[in-house]
């Protein structure tokens, strides 16, 4: 089967089209196509043939993504009870959510244990013995998944490297003991899980390994009939230009065979996978400064409220200017930065690029993750518009914010 190419560059997105969204639509504008939204996880399921996928929805909990991926059969992994409700209201059905409890708020729990009542198809995850009794404590006896911390984690950066933090989950030692006890007290215990961190690369793969094995383990030695093992998400896609992608086929294949003994189905929960690389965000350039050693800084109308990561992260977002013209221009080390008063309020330092001008439109790329998600308001700043491509047309998904729907909370 041949399948589509395993990464799309910024460079594949055609030039005159983003520049004609942001025309039409004005800037920062997030673009994301839902197409290959579909592809992405149409690729998942060719590696992992046998596992369900639940897409994670926190890297983009939009409706139009929950929809679309709705639509493919894909299940959907929820880290909120708005994010649960945001899921059914799209389209899935209680049994294709799983709802990961962490350190959930007492609203929350309130809230899925309600949904859950109609629909008890539905799985709750828990991450610490406390929330089994909160749960408890609720009336609810139905589908339990117990999250393991591995006591391993491995990821882009220290922050999302969730595995090694003792933050999440029960540790491995302690889940036999606790799911035998949460079967005792009536719930339907059906699975571990556990999930690495983000942005895993190929060089991560033995730390992935290694959490399959502890979750493997756990399973060998508990008396409970599990229904499925949860290997969380975190695949990565490659940020860089030079950036190889992800070898997804090792490690599905050392998955599988970590868990070929086991009598369990296989779970897997890609968020970053399925949407990074089907959004770009769309910017334009409002400031020139020459700066002497230090370059040009490109001031742009997008910045650290519209797309946290670099700031956040440090991530790197590559960046690349639609102007038709580019080639006649020197080339210089390009800062680009946003409009917010802050020293991390920086897009990309240092990028050899074009000289920019004014007016110019540029396109950030792997915005589809993690990017409209985490925009906030920040010094009242309205939240871009979302447009979403899907065969062969485009529409408005999410309206652009207006000071107004900032203050629309306040009371007099
Ligand atoms: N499952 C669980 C339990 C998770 O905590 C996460 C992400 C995922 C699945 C999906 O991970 P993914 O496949 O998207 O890597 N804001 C950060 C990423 C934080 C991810 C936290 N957990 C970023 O922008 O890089």
């Amino acid at each position: 089967m041949t399948r589509d190419p395993a990464v799309r560059r910024l460079d594949d997105w055609g030039a005159p089209e983003l520049r004609d969204l942001a025309n039409e639509y004005g800037t920062p504008l997030y673009v994301l196509d839902l197409d290959r939204v579909a592809r992405n996880f149409e690729r998942v399921q060719a590696a992992f043939p046998n596992a369900a996928v639940h897409y994670a929805a926190k890297a983009n909990a939009g409706r139009a993504v929950l929809s679309r991926l709705a639509t493919e059969g894909a299940g959907v992994e929820c880290a909120s009870a708005g994010e649960v409700e945001r899921a059914l209201e799209a389209g899935f059905a209680g049994e294709d959510v799983l709802y990961t409890a962490v350190n959930p708020p007492a609203a929350d729990l309130d809230t899925v244990v309600a949904l859950a009542r109609d629909r008890p198809e539905l799985t709750i995850t828990a991450g610490a013995r406390d929330t089994v009794d909160r749960l408890a404590e609720r009336g609810y006896d139905g589908r339990l998944c117990l999250r393991v911390h591995p006591g391993t984690g491995a990821g882009h950066g220290e922050s999302v490297a969730t595995g090694g933090d003792a933050s999440f989950g029960v540790p491995a030692a302690d889940v036999p003991a606790l799911l035998e006890d949460a079967s005792d007290r009536g719930f339907d215990v059906v699975g571990v899980h556990a999930h690495t961190g983000s942005g895993l690369s190929n060089e991560d793969r033995e730390s992935h390994l290694a959490v399959v094995e502890t979750l493997a383990s756990v399973a060998e030695r508990t008396t409970v009939d599990l229904e499925f093992v949860d290997v969380g998400g975190g695949f990565g896609v490659p940020y860089r230009p030079e950036e190889p992608p992800l070898d997804l086929d090792p490690i599905a294949e050392a998955t599988r065979e970590a868990l070929a003994h086991l009598d369990v189905d296989l779970v897997v929960e890609p968020g970053r996978y399925l949407v990074a690389d089907a959004g770009v965000l769309l910017t334009t350039v409002n400031t020139v400064k020459p700066a002497g050693e230090q370059g040009t800084f490109a001031g742009v109308d997008a910045g650290m409220t519209t797309l946290l990561r670099p700031a956040l992260y440090d991530a790197f977002h590559h960046v690349r200017s639609l102007e038709p013209d580019t080639a006649d221009r020197e080339e210089t080390a390009v800062t680009v930065v946003g409009p917010v008063c802050e020293s991390t309020d920086v897009l990309a330092e240092g990028r050899r690029a074009p000289e920019p001008d004014r007016g110019d439109r540029l396109a950030i790329g792997n915005a589809g993750a993690y990017g409209i998600e985490m925009a906030n308001q920040y010094t009242s700043r309205p939240r871009p518009a979302v447009v979403a491509l899907e065969h062969g047309e485009d529409r408005i998904v999410r309206r652009r914010e207006t000071t107004e729907d900032i203050t629309a909370m306040e009371e007099p």
